[in-house]
């Protein structure tokens, strides 16, 4: 049978982490998609660090057009970030056509209902694991575990770079901007930092995740954002005196008067489990009517971690491919043509 081709668009830091898997691994996510995949070609803007990531045999261009107007690729992969590019490719592949796997949560919080509609006109799938909480199957979990559920409301620790610095500020003292640049050493923060630190990329995550626990469209716009920035070391050792750890949470419920979507530092009891998640681990709660409690835990950033989210979307869509022609139905996690018209609460 013919392999399914993988067009990845941006080989930095979890499109590296994404061709390094899919060599590693090549024979089981092959079984499991029930086809092979093969990295067909990729898009860099530095084809040099690009061509030391995917090695010699994968053609490499500096124009992501040409990935996603290839006529034998299957699955565009966007891993370049931002909501413009990215925006542009990924609608002009679903309009080709193409099934899209994204870990871009700010392209979809703030054009995921277009993308979507665009989509589900189109029927392709565009798959979006990666985007929130990294490795942890949260979509995964919100879309299929707990879809037997009317879930009342998730909160999270959703940045993996605000608890990242929280913990070595609490831990070793360490200074805020110091620890930052360690976290955009090692690959966790996003290419702007601040939308680490000021709560954007924690409401994006948000966002996204209250579209599919709710079914309401995306709205990130009705979000409240509070970021760490503004908290010093003696905060924090304040709080532990007190019994408390801080940790940037993301908190969504829906209420009588409609759903509240919000994002600020919390106080949590220090015997609370998700008060001890630390570094750059994620970890989001969630209450649903029938499963009570459950909390999905794991890492939240980095190259293979996310990597890994990646990866299980393309075996999804590859499952997809694999199916009868006839009798396939791509999935969307969020569908435009079923949401449910709840309020959204003034922040
Ligand atoms: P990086 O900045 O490490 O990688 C982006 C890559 O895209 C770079 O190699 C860049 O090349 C390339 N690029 C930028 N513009 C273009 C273009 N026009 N055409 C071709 N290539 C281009 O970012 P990350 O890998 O960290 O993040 C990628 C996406 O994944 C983002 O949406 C991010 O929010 C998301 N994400 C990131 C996580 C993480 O842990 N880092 C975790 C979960 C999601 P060059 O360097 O040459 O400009
Ligand atoms: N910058 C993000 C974080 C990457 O620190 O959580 C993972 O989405």
């Amino acid at each position: 049978m013919k392999p399914i081709n993988i067009g990845l668009m941006g080989v930095g830091t979890v499109g590296g982490g994404t061709a390094t898997v899919l060599k590693r691994n090549a024979e089981e996510i092959s079984r499991r998609a029930g086809r092979e995949i093969r990295l067909f070609m990729a898009a860099n803007r530095d084809l040099a660090r690009a061509r030391e990531v995917v090695g010699d045999g994968v053609p490499l261009v500096d124009d992501a057009f040409q990935v996603v107007n290839h006529p034998e690729v299957d699955i565009v992969v966007e891993l370049i970030g931002g909501d413009t590019i990215a925006k542009e490719l990924v609608l002009k592949a679903i309009d080709n056509g193409k099934h899209v796997v994204t870990a871009n949560k700010k392209l979809l919080a703030m054009h995921g209902n277009e993308i979507f509609a665009r989509a589900q006109e189109k029927g392709v799938m565009v798959a979006f694991e990666a985007a929130v909480a990294g490795g942890i199957p949260i979509i995964k979990a919100l879309r299929e575990g707990l879809s037997a559920n009317r879930i009342e409301w998730l909160a999270g620790i959703i940045n993996g770079t605000s608890n990242f610095i929280l913990s070595e500020m609490r831990e070793k003292g360490a200074d805020f901007g110091d620890v930052l640049k360690e976290a955009q050493a090692l690959g966790y923060a996003e290419a702007d930092p601040t939308f680490d630190v000021e709560g954007h990329d924690a409401g994006h995550k948000l966002t996204i995740m209250a579209a599919i626990a709710f079914g309401i469209p995306m709205n990130f716009d009705n979000c409240y954002l509070e970021g760490i920035s503004q908290l010093e070391g003696k905060d924090i050792q304040y709080a532990e005196e007190l019994g408390y750890r801080v940790k940037l949470l993301g908190l969504t419920r829906r209420t009588a008067a409609g759903v509240e979507l919000r994002v600020h530092p919390t106080l949590i009891p220090e015997d609370q489990l998700i008060a001890n998640v630390n570094g750059v681990m994620n970890a989001v709660l969630v209450r649903g009517d029938a499963i009570g409690q459950a909390l999905f835990n794991g890492p939240g950033a980095g190259a293979l971690p996310t990597a890994s989210a990646v990866v299980a979307d393309i075996v999804d869509v590859a499952r997809l491919l694999t199916s009868d022609p006839e009798h396939r139905v791509p999935h969307l996690a969020f569908q435009p043509d079923q949401l449910q018209n709840l309020p959204i609460l003034p922040m």
